[in-house]
């Protein structure tokens, strides 16, 4: 299947598809302790038909243009996600999440990724902004934004709540002339 998005000689970006979710359901089966603490929906994933569902609704929303949700794959390993989480139109922004395999951290591999991924959202949407919120105690992920050219606006206090805990989380924002200005 033609990928996506290719990101380098290994990895590529694939749109959500029926065929992924036993690769994909695998990849977070196998992560599951390491994802959790960030990502609300890991203790839902409890079969390959809870992925199932979520790549049908996912699949549902990008045909929908309401959501962009894609894998990461190395070879034919899933190793990560990366996706639109959130768009709004009216205001010509949106909000990108992601994860990595533990395995494959530290290589930049996320880095690069989220860098083909926007340039990929600003050269084909009518965007002006992308957002990426950040519980600030992630600090893995906290890194990524600025490594990117993404400003920090401030902390939005227990903004974020996962297994009855309240997080404080930061917003980092690029907007089209700062992508445009880097180039
Ligand atoms: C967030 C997450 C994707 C970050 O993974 P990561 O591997 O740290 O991020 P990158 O792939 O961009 O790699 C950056 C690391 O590679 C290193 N690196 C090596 N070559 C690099 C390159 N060419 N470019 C950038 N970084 C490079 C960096 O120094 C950094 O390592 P360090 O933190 O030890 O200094 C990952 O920790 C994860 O999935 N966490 C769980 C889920 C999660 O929190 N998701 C986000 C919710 S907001």
């Amino acid at each position: 299947m033609r990928p996506f998005l290719r990101i380098d000689e290994h990895l590529t970006l694939h749109l959500a598809r029926h065929e992924l979710a036993e690769a994909v359901f695998r990849a977070v089966d196998e992560n599951r302790e390491y994802l959790r603490p960030w990502l609300p929906w890991v203790d839902d994933t409890k079969s390959v038909d809870d992925t199932k569902t979520y790549i049908r609704e996912s699949m549902q929303h990008n045909s929908e243009g309401t959501r962009l949700t894609t894998f990461l794959l190395r070879g034919e390993e899933v190793v990560g996600s990366i996706g639109v989480v959130h768009f709004s139109k009216d205001h010509r922004k949106c909000e990108i999440g992601y994860w990595l395999s533990e395995n494959l951290q530290g290589q930049g591999m996320m880095t690069s990724t989220c860098a083909c991924f926007i340039d990929h959202l600003f050269r084909t949407k009518d965007l002006n902004r992308v957002e990426i919120l950040v519980a600030t105690n992630n600090n893995r992920s906290r890194a990524l934004p600025p490594r990117l050219g993404f400003q920090s606006e401030g902390i939005l206090r227990q903004a974020l709540l996962i297994y009855q805990k309240y997080h404080d989380i930061e917003l980092f924002s690029l907007l089209r002339s700062d992508w445009q200005s880097a180039k």
